[in-house]
């Protein structure tokens, strides 16, 4: 199933998906004049309280089994869609959602953690965005991007982030569809260059064109 009016960022730590979050919502900010949708950011892990859970075990202060993580993560994201006031329901009012990261996050990452088959199951029934965008990026410069920060998460270290890019890449096609789009884009350009190439595809969503911005 297809969720309508959703878009969704993914890409391994470092790859600069919050960022362009950020610089989206500044775009839309400062485009009021023009018959915008509303938009509608957010991010998984949520910052509900089954979020704060895992920024506790991604910061190694909460030891958790591989697979308990994995269920803790689709748990989080069954709020972060149908909680109320969530993507489903923001979507359903014709808001456009961004997410930094959802499913392929969990096939991905946890997929490398337990196995594959848990979060296949786990994640099986949840609806696909409208547009999927891959944020590619070598990983060593995506680790080297996040050096200033306080601390190091769990899967921040660069041979996990080597195998993250190689699993994004043989999973990422078979989410490509006649409902889903799935582009992949250079994030080794300036922010401002791969800002506009979001911008871009984003224009060309079914939300845009039947508002005839
Ligand atoms: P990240 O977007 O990097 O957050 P921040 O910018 O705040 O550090 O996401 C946190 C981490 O969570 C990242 O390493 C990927 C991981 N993650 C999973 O392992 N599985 C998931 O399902 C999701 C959504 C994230």
């Amino acid at each position: 199933m297809i969720l309508q009016n959703f878009v969704v960022f993914e890409g391994g730590d470092g790859s600069g998906t919050s960022t362009q979050i950020e610089l989206l919502r500044r775009r839309f900010d400062s485009c009021r004049d023009r018959a915008l949708p509303a938009l509608f950011t957010t991010c998984e892990p949520t910052g509900g309280p089954i979020g704060a859970m895992i920024r506790r075990f991604l910061r190694g202060d909460l030891p958790l089994r591989p697979e308990t993580a994995a269920r803790l993560f689709a748990a989080d994201r069954n709020e972060h869609l149908y909680g109320s006031g969530a993507v489903a329901d923001r979507c359903g009012r014709g808001e456009l959602a961004v997410s930094d990261r959802y499913v392929p996050s969990s096939l991905v990452y946890q997929g490398l953690d337990c196995g594959e088959e848990l979060p296949a199951l786990l994640n099986r029934d949840f609806p696909l965005p409208q547009l999927l965008l891959f944020f590619d990026l070598d990983p060593e410069t995506a680790l080297d991007r996040l050096e200033g920060r306080p601390y190091r998460d769990l899967y921040e270290r660069l041979d996990f982030q080597v195998r993250v890019r190689e699993r994004y890449r043989a999973l990422l096609p078979a989410y490509a569809s006649p409902g889903t789009r799935l582009e992949y884009l250079d994030a080794s350009r300036p922010a401002e260059a791969v800002a506009e190439d979001v911008w871009r595809l984003l224009q060309e969503l079914p939300i845009f064109g039947s508002r005839n911005t």
